[in-house]
């Protein structure tokens, strides 16, 4: 969750080089995927913000939670660029070149609670790419009850509107991967669930959970 930040938004940090993973993504791919596919949407989204001061002092997640709040004119430009902005501030902190840290134990027992083990987890999540046959994404979300599921989205649309914030996620866009692997996208999820960052993932729960109890 990235509730504190709002219009003008800027590009999330990564917390690796663009050159820092060995054999997930390589330099070209990461980099034309974050230095020009990421930032553009960012651009566009400020850009429909620029005469829209009532949307200027929300944060992406308040903007795409409330539809309603979208002026007609561009409401489906909102939907899809915000989508990207937000989906892709996940996706590029769902890994690490040094996925040293483990799951938290109340993620752990989360996830075990859905799906019996994290190995069966990771079965199911590959499965969901696999099965994925849109451009789109896959994340492990959070539900209102602190449960968390697998949950796969078409083009830019997020699980936000039905408040599942995304815990991790997979980008199954074409551009995130093709460079690289070709049409080998079996490989590209295997390595993704090699360098899962569990230290955005559990803080991300534990966000969620903060959430939750506050309402
Ligand atoms: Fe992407």
């Amino acid at each position: 969750m990235f509730i504190d930040k709002h219009y003008p938004f800027e590009m999330i940090p990564l917390s690796y080089s663009l050159s820092g993973f060995s054999d997930f993504l390589d330099f070209q791919t990461l980099s034309i995927h974050y230095n020009q596919i990421y930032q553009a949407y960012v651009e566009k989204l400020n850009q429909l913000l620029k005469d829209n001061p009532s949307l200027q002092n929300l944060s992406l997640d308040e903007i795409l939670f409330n539809e309603a709040l979208m002026p007609k004119k561009i409401k489906d430009d909102l939907i899809e660029v915000g989508g990207g902005v937000y989906n892709h501030q996940i996706i590029f902190n769902s890994v690490t070149p040094n996925p040293h840290v483990s799951i938290s134990p109340l993620l752990k027992k989360a996830i075990e609670k859905e799906y019996q083990s994290l190995n069966n987890f990771y079965q199911a999540f590959k499965q969901a790419c696999l099965n994925h046959h849109e451009c789109g994404f896959v994340f492990l979300v959070c539900d209102q009850n602190g449960d968390v599921k697998i949950r796969k989205t078409n083009g830019n649309l997020t699980t936000v509107k039905d408040n599942l914030y995304p815990l991790l996620g997979i980008d199954l866009f074409e551009h995130a991967y093709f460079l690289k692997y070709k049409h080998q996208k079996k490989a590209y999820v295997d390595n993704f669930l090699k360098y899962i960052c569990f230290e955005f993932a559990n803080q991300e729960y534990e966000a969620c959970l903060k959430a939750i109890k506050k309402q």
